[in-house]
């Protein structure tokens, strides 16, 4: 078996959790990394390029051998790295610009979700800011305020009232989102639980992976502003998510990725669907183009796969079912996160205890925003710090287990929440 050397891109908690999965593979050589965080750089080696630059990418991944780009983040992708690997006759892992745009705008992925014929909040976008204001006081109510374009997860402002709606199209039209809020798409409220549910697909075959579901606010209770994502764990109990409605968003993933070819647009990597479990069954919140960060974290622990072969597969057209499956197994990860996030937080704080909790039972710490210094210390570089994820035979083990190695690992001002998974246990 031919071994290939592989460049990953990204440094957050769910590239550390590809970057393990992908190490185990027989077919894995010499792994880089670019930018990489504290922990990915002690199993591979940085790579000198700029993740965002397709042209830097591409060369350099030519230049040195490599069989296959692995894009963690949306950035890339909506730059056009993925492109420009193909075109350089590499391999990549991740939809090209054109299909990235499921991610890269709202309006795009509303009007894909409509050719489908694919069950999404009603929505209206907008470029002027009367005209969304004056909308705005006629839905007289809750609605939910987005930026079209990338926004690290923050440019959605859900408002229970008008005022709160109309502060949120003065933030997007006032630049909080930078060029993201100059389209601004408006929608319907929705409400129930939520579930994330990620796809592999070559374009035409979808293999759905297991459900999990994310805590976006920053507080207990999910109380407090939306985050990045404060915890998660994998599989969504079939109390939440039944039999039919998960069968309805596998037929959501599958109908997503028929449409765009229909429209000549061939979807290859990851797509992720955020869904809604409303009393009238899921609907869809948004699609990512991309894994999720921190639901990676719990999936790919679960998941029995040659991660190489499988994305391999996903590029050349040839993914199969059969190349995935499942343990039994329960996962919960809990993220610890810095003073402030996400808000403004202070880094360089010395982390301890990582060694202690990987001793016990099931835990695996991924890291997110850590940084390694010279002396050999592991420092916080990031709001969300590291992700505790733990493996057990049920799901009240695994945040037992989760929790007690939380408590193991200190930094200066850690801050976490102490309730995931809690509602749906
Ligand atoms: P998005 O980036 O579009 O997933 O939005 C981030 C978060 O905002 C989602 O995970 C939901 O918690 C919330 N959200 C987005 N759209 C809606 C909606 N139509 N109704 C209620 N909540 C929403
Ligand atoms: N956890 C949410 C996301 O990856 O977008």
């Amino acid at each position: 078996m031919k071994k290939i050397d592989i460049l990953l891109l990204g440094a957050g908690g769910r590239e550390h959790a590809l970057l393990m999965k992908l190490a185990e593979s027989p077919r894995a050589g010499k792994l880089y990394v670019a930018p990489g965080n504290g922990g990915m750089l002690q199993v591979a080696e940085a790579a000198p390029v700029s993740q965002d630059s397709p042209a830097e990418v591409a060369a350099w991944a030519k230049d040195n051998g490599i069989g296959l780009v692995v894009v963690g983040p949306e950035a890339p992708l909506v730059e056009g790295v993925a492109d420009a690997v193909r075109a350089a006759g590499i391999a990549c892992f991740g939809p090209n610009a054109d299909a990235a745009q499921m991610e890269g705008s709202k309006e795009f992925a509303k009007k894909v979700m409509a050719r489908a014929n694919v069950p999404t909040a009603t929505y209206r976008s907008f470029t002027d800011r009367t005209a969304a204001e004056a909308y705005v006081r006629e839905l007289a109510g809750p609605c939910v305020v987005k930026a079209d374009g990338l926004a690290a997860g923050k440019g959605v402002i859900v408002a229970q009232t008008t005022e709160e709606a109309l502060a949120g199209v003065a933030q997007c039209f006032d630049g909080a989102f930078g060029a993201a809020g100059q389209t601004v798409v408006i929608e319907e409220m929705l409400e129930g639980p939520e579930c994330s549910l990620l796809a592999l697909t070559d374009g035409t075959t979808v293999v759905p992976l297991a459900t999990s579901q994310d805590h976006k606010r920053a507080y207990d209770g999910d109380k407090g502003p939306n985050t990045g994502g404060m915890g998660v764990y994998s599989p969504v109990p079939a109390q939440l998510v039944s039999a039919e409605d998960l069968d309805t968003m596998v037929d959501v993933m599958r109908r997503v990725v028929a449409q765009l070819k229909a429209d000549g647009i061939t979807y290859s990597g990851c797509l992720y669907g955020g869904f809604m479990l409303t009393k009238d069954g899921p609907k869809v919140l948004e699609f990512n183009a991309r894994f999720g960060d921190p639901e990676t974290q719990v999936v790919l622990p679960r998941m029995h796969a040659d991660l190489v072969e499988v994305f391999l597969a996903c590029d050349a057209g040839n993914l199969a079912e059969d190349m995935v499956s499942w343990d039994d197994d329960w996962a919960v990860s809990v993220v610890l996160a810095s003073a402030g996030y996400p808000g403004a937080y202070e880094g360089g704080k010395r982390i301890t205890g990582i060694a202690q909790a990987e001793q016990q039972p099931g835990i695996t710490v991924y890291h997110a925003g850590t940084k390694l210094v010279e002396d050999g210390d592991l420092l916080t570089a990031g709001g969300r710090v590291l992700d505790v994820t733990a493996v057990a035979p049920s799901f009240a083990e695994a945040r037992e287990r989760a929790y007690a190695a939380c408590e193991l690992i200190d930094f200066d001002g850690k801050q976490f929440r102490t309730d995931i998974g809690a509602r749906a246990l």
